[in-house]
């Protein structure tokens, strides 16, 4: 009896484990901006319009947005920024820029845009013009997922 009840126990408390893991593994969040995608939208290009870094707004909406960002319809509703996650300091890439004079410009430091901007490389070798990166002089988080769209 107490040997069924422990294991019992030891089952439920694994399963709350259990749980709570995959609730953080798919955190959703409340939206901060709401979005409503217009024809001729491009995911650079709405980032450029509204404040919001290339990986944000692909973070936020994953799922929703394909990784080349060829899905976006008029009408579709996207988020910008999670409540507590968004980054509203931005710089688009232009031709010429590197890590270095990105960050300075903006009064951050290299390895604080680094990390605002995980889908650029550690030895920002990637940056393509028209992208727009977070410029926050501080590590803002993005990892969590818009609540799910009714
Ligand atoms: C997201 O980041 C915040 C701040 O670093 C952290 O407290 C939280 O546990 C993270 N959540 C997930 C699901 O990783
Ligand atoms: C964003 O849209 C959702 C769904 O329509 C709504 O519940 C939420 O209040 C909106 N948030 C803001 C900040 O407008
Ligand atoms: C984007 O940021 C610039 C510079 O701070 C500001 O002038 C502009 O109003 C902002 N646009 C939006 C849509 O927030
Ligand atoms: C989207 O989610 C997948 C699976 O969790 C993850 O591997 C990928 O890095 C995410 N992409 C972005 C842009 O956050």
């Amino acid at each position: 009896m107490f040997a069924r009840s422990a294991v019992a126990v030891a089952a439920a408390v694994l399963a709350a484990v259990c749980a709570s893991v995959n609730v953080d593994a798919a955190a959703t969040g409340s939206c901060a901006r709401n979005y409503t995608v217009v024809a001729g939208d491009t995911c650079d290009g709405i980032c450029a319009k509204e404040n919001v870094s290339t990986f944000q707004l692909a973070s936020v909406n994953n799922g929703t947005i394909n990784a080349d960002c060829s899905n976006l319809f008029a009408g579709e509703a996207l988020c910008l920024g999670i409540v507590g996650q968004d980054c509203q300091v931005t710089h688009v890439v232009k031709s010429g820029d590197s890590c270095l004079s990105i960050a300075q410009a903006a009064g951050t430091t290299e390895e604080i845009l680094l990390a605002n901007n995980p889908n650029v490389n550690s030895q920002c070798t990637n940056l393509h013009s028209g992208e727009v990166l977070c410029t926050a002089d501080d590590v803002i988080v993005v990892n969590s997922t818009v609540t799910s769209k009714a």
